[in-house]
């Protein structure tokens, strides 16, 4: 909250300006449970059907880890910024990993490019990897657990029909098909030896990795570049794989694709700004939810206010704020150090009572993108029944924004109507925390999940 001293000294026009921001950034308790109710009714209609909002997509990752996943794996994570590709040794019996990894930048053109160059420098990192780390060794074909952190229908665990891109990447010819063959494709004409065991969504990734090591792990988040979820759902309880006469008690993963929420604009507190950011994306009209919370969008709605607020001749008057009007330059991992921010970056001198509105906006778009955030993993809990769970997060927001752990335990508490705490220390029923490794040790174990039902017959 602002401090009264400081209050003080924001002229009348100003503090107006705080006070709408406040006003339209705020999500009340009532508001929040609104959100919840339909979420968990989104939810269950993505289970009964194909096609809803909300996909809840079965990823076939039948089951946790059971500590006994052993053998030589590697990992794919194609994430926004960085590509990152690890060898991970999974000890004989539960223990420390064995790890070894490479990142390589992601080029920007690449999002907006062609399939073909997509596959292929792919392919090239994934190439590099193997001639660095095992320079003349003659392999047999190393098997591989791709997070590819998209939506995909997957009818196996090794294919996946692009439902859509998400996150700003908008690549032709890819959306609507199998993203497994062109990309064993860019292998071969390469003589990769690698072979693809398991397409994984990053949410499932941070599931089995945190599971692996918490047996009280029950839903895998992210809280990064896009926001999402899974969770463990059992066939029984997913009618649209009905038809598939699966045993009622098998438990798979279901990876949500909740950033999808509320795409009707129904219940989410949107502001003009957000509408903005989903008429000037790739894909308008989609990942309404995601578009208010995750870390793509929210140095983007900073912009768009700190703009407004210039062209309503508020802020920086007399400045040019011509470097402050190139979209997404706003990284949101900056928004703690505004200040610094606007000087270094923008070039724009604040007085004190812009960099109150300034710092105050900052807190107020991270408060409301936290406080939805916890609305995605309190419909999971009311939706399952569970009155105490962990969770394991992962991602740039959550783990590098300001207080988004504490605010958004604190919706929690207000959605979850928990008993008093006996003692400050008690934990929480519900505990969002920091989750292992998803794309890497994650991706490895479900590759080795999925060899193990192979050599069992089980697939
Ligand atoms: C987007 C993707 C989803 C991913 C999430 C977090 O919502 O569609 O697959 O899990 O971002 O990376």
């Amino acid at each position: 909250m602002v401090g009264l001293g400081s209050m003080a000294d924001v002229p009348k026009d100003l503090l107006a300006q705080i006070k709408h921001l406040e006003e339209i950034f705020t999500v009340p308790k009532e508001r929040l449970d609104k959100i919840v109710t339909k979420f968990v009714k989104e939810l269950e209609k993505g289970l009964a059907k194909e096609g809803s909002t909300i996909p809840m997509n079965p990823t076939w990752c039948m089951g946790f880890p059971t500590g006994h996943e052993t053998g030589t794996f590697l990992a794919l994570d194609m994430g926004g910024t960085n590509l990152r590709v690890c060898e991970i040794h999974l000890p004989e019996e539960k223990g420390e990993f064995d790890i070894i990894q490479s990142k390589y930048r992601m080029p920007e053109e690449l999002k907006t490019g062609t399939a073909d160059e997509l596959w292929g420098y792919i392919a090239d990192c994934l190439q590099q990897f193997i001639e660095y780390h095992h320079e003349g060794e003659k392999l047999d074909k190393l098997p591989l657990g791709f997070t590819f952190s998209y939506p995909a229908t997957q009818h196996y665990i090794d294919h996946g029909i692009l439902q859509r891109w998400t996150k700003g990447f908008d690549i032709d010819g890819v959306e609507g098909e199998d993203v497994v063959p062109p990309f064993e494709k860019a292998l071969a004409e390469r003589g990769v030896p690698i072979k693809l065991t398991a397409l994984i969504n990053d949410t499932t990734g941070t599931l089995i990795a945190s599971a692996y090591t918490d047996d009280q792990m029950k839903i895998g988040c992210i809280f990064g570049t896009g926001c999402n979820a899974a969770y463990m759902e059992n066939c029984g309880s997913i009618p649209k794989l009905a038809h598939m006469n699966l045993d009622p008690e098998l438990p798979i993963a279901i990876n949500c694709e909740y950033g999808a929420f509320d795409n009707e604009h129904e219940v989410l507190p949107l502001t003009k700004y957000d509408e903005t950011i989903d008429k000037e994306s790739p894909r308008p009209g989609q990942q309404a939810f995601e578009k208010m919370i995750a870390g793509l969008y929210l140095g983007e709605i900073f912009r768009l206010v700190l703009l407004d607020m210039h062209e309503g001749k508020h802020m920086f008057e007399g400045q040019s704020i011509d470097k402050l009007k190139k979209p997404y330059s706003i990284d949101a991992s900056n928004l703690s150090e505004t200040a610094e921010l606007m000087r270094t970056q923008f070039n724009l001198q604040c007085n004190k009572p812009e960099l109150e509105l300034i710092r105050r906006l900052a807190e107020l778009i991270g408060t409301r993108a936290a406080r939805l955030s916890a609305c995605g993993v309190a419909a999971i809990c009311k939706k399952k029944g569970y009155k105490t769970a962990h969770v394991g997060a992962d991602g740039s927001v959550f783990n590098k924004y300001p207080h988004f752990k504490a605010r958004g335990a604190q919706a929690l508490r207000e959605m979850l109507d928990w008993p008093e705490k006996k003692s400050k220390r008690d934990a929480d029923p519900v505990e969002i925390m920091t989750a292992e490794d998803g794309s890497g040790v994650g991706a490895a174990l479900i590759a080795a999940l999925t060899l193990k039902r192979v050599k069992e017959g089980q697939l």
